[in-house]
């Protein structure tokens, strides 16, 4: 079943067992990781129920932005290692390892919607009947227990099938998803069964030579590490936001604050820089599936609350600082936002502070210019009814005021002294901190 590759290094010979995967689901997650495994020598079939994207990817053509990924599925699907397919019961009937990498998305009542994960799983318990092993690997951010649930789910529905399912939580970060793919600070496995450990120890195998570290736990355990994980980062950020706001009121300087808390290996260095409020297609879902989870065993994880408010305040605020730059309020004014992304280096916008910030303006009565040099064709699918303009400078011509809410490389060449852009002398809240100070 499993066909063995000889590896040639420099001082050794490395055997690498390879697998033939499936993936469920093509968005940034799903992708990366199919392309990123047939690079490890795998042979990934990626299935996706939108035909229109696998007519792309089957021409080359990525549908996200994300750096690294187009050599990475060009190069492997010229080497037969890389597919893509709308046939999912075709896929999965050839896989030995299952992945289920589909949306969770947030419900209106802040619960993770794992619906797709289970209309997934309706083929995946016809194609169990045949008696050939498989692993069922969770990489969706699933609520806890679904692991389990999925598990007691096929052994149902399947009596006579072999299986094992694993929950192995993903944390790549939009931007650099490539690279935290193929150099990840851990790799997380919940699972019992020592067969479904030792494959995907397999599956890993490029990642173990790199000492990466390979935690096994249950499945439980592994999807509240990637809850707690993306919480605790959300609570850092809100903290150091409010933070922030303290320092513009007390006159401290906030980076040398952030920079002198990091000294403390305790607390470390990252995810210590303030800005506009986290958004993008994580924390602030997974915040939310957290507080509910936790809410439906009857109780209150009061900090993770306190962040999700403390940052949906803080987005709010934006609008009033703004306002508090421009003399007479901003009916009837002009302003430039710059940066639409959650944050530099994707085409994402979802729940980025950018909709807060527009919606805002707009409430105030004010006309919009805004320029991203990724973002803009996904945030006219949001708020269609703005200026969009082609640079920053042709946001800025028609602007009252501006506010830069991504950290673009291209926006840290524009000027600002004393709150305010140089030669166009009008007033700037400069959320990213990233201005050149003239
Ligand atoms: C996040 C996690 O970092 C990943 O580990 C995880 O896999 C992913 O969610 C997920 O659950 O799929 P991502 O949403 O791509 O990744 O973005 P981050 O780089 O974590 O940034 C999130 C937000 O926090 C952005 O709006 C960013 O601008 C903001 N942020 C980040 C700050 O405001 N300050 C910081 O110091 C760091």
């Amino acid at each position: 079943m499993k066909q063995k590759l000889m590896f040639l290094c420099v001082f050794t010979f490395l055997q690498i067992s390879c697998y033939k995967v499936a993936v469920v689901g093509t968005g940034y997650v799903g992708l990366v990781m199919g392309a990123a495994l047939a690079d490890f020598g795998h042979t990934v079939q990626c299935v996706d129920i939108v035909q229109e994207k696998i007519n792309q990817l089957n021409k080359g053509i990525i549908p996200i932005y994300e750096p690294g990924l187009e050599e990475l599925v060009v190069k492997n699907t010229a080497s037969q290692k890389l597919s893509f397919s709308t046939n999912i019961q075709h896929a999965l009937e050839q896989a030995e390892i299952i992945i289920l990498a589909v949306g969770t998305p947030m419900r209106q009542d802040g619960t993770a919607d794992a619906s797709a994960i289970f209309a997934a799983l309706e083929t995946v318990a016809d194609v169990l009947q045949d008696h050939v092993y498989r692993i069922v690997c969770i990489k969706s951010t699933v609520p806890i227990g679904t692991a389990d649930l999925i598990k007691n789910m096929l052994a149902e529905r399947c009596t006579t099938g072999s299986f094992d399912v694993v929950s192995n939580p993903e944390f790549l970060r939009e931007g650099c998803a490539v690279k935290d793919f193929m150099e990840p600070e851990r790799v997380i496995v919940g699972a019992t069964s020592p067969k479904a450990v030792a494959i995907l120890q397999e599956l890993y195998q490029p990642l173990q030579q790199k000492h990466i570290p390979f935690f096994v736990t249950d499945s439980a355990t592994a999807e509240t590490i990637k809850y707690a994980s993306n919480a605790f980062l959300a609570i850092k950020i809100a903290y150091i936001n409010e933070i922030a706001e303290l320092c513009q009121k007390t006159g401290a300087n906030i980076f040398d604050v952030a920079h002198g808390m990091g000294l403390d290996s305790r607390i470390g260095n990252k995810f210590l820089t303030p800005g506009p409020g986290y958004g993008g297609s994580c924390f602030p879902k997974d915040t939310n599936a957290l507080l509910k989870k936790a809410e439906a065993l009857a109780m209150d994880l009061r900090t993770v609350r306190a962040a999700i408010e403390a940052n949906d305040a803080h987005k709010k605020n934006l609008v009033n600082k703004v306002a508090a730059l421009v003399p007479g309020g901003l009916t009837g004014k002009a302003v430039a936002v710059l940066g639409l992304a959650f944050k530099a280096n994707t085409d994402d916008v979802r729940e980025s502070a950018a909709i807060d910030v527009i919606n805002g303006l707009l409430e105030h009565g004010a006309t919009v210019y805004a320029y991203d040099p990724l973002a803009m064709p996904n945030m006219k699918k949001i708020v269609p009814n703005i200026h969009y303009a082609a640079s920053a400078q042709e946001a800025l011509q028609h602007a009252d005021a501006a506010i830069v809410l991504t950290e673009w490389e291209e926006f840290k060449n524009l000027k600002a002294s004393n709150k305010k852009l140089c030669k166009l002398n009008i007033p700037v809240l400069d959320t990213r901190n990233i201005l050149r100070e003239s």
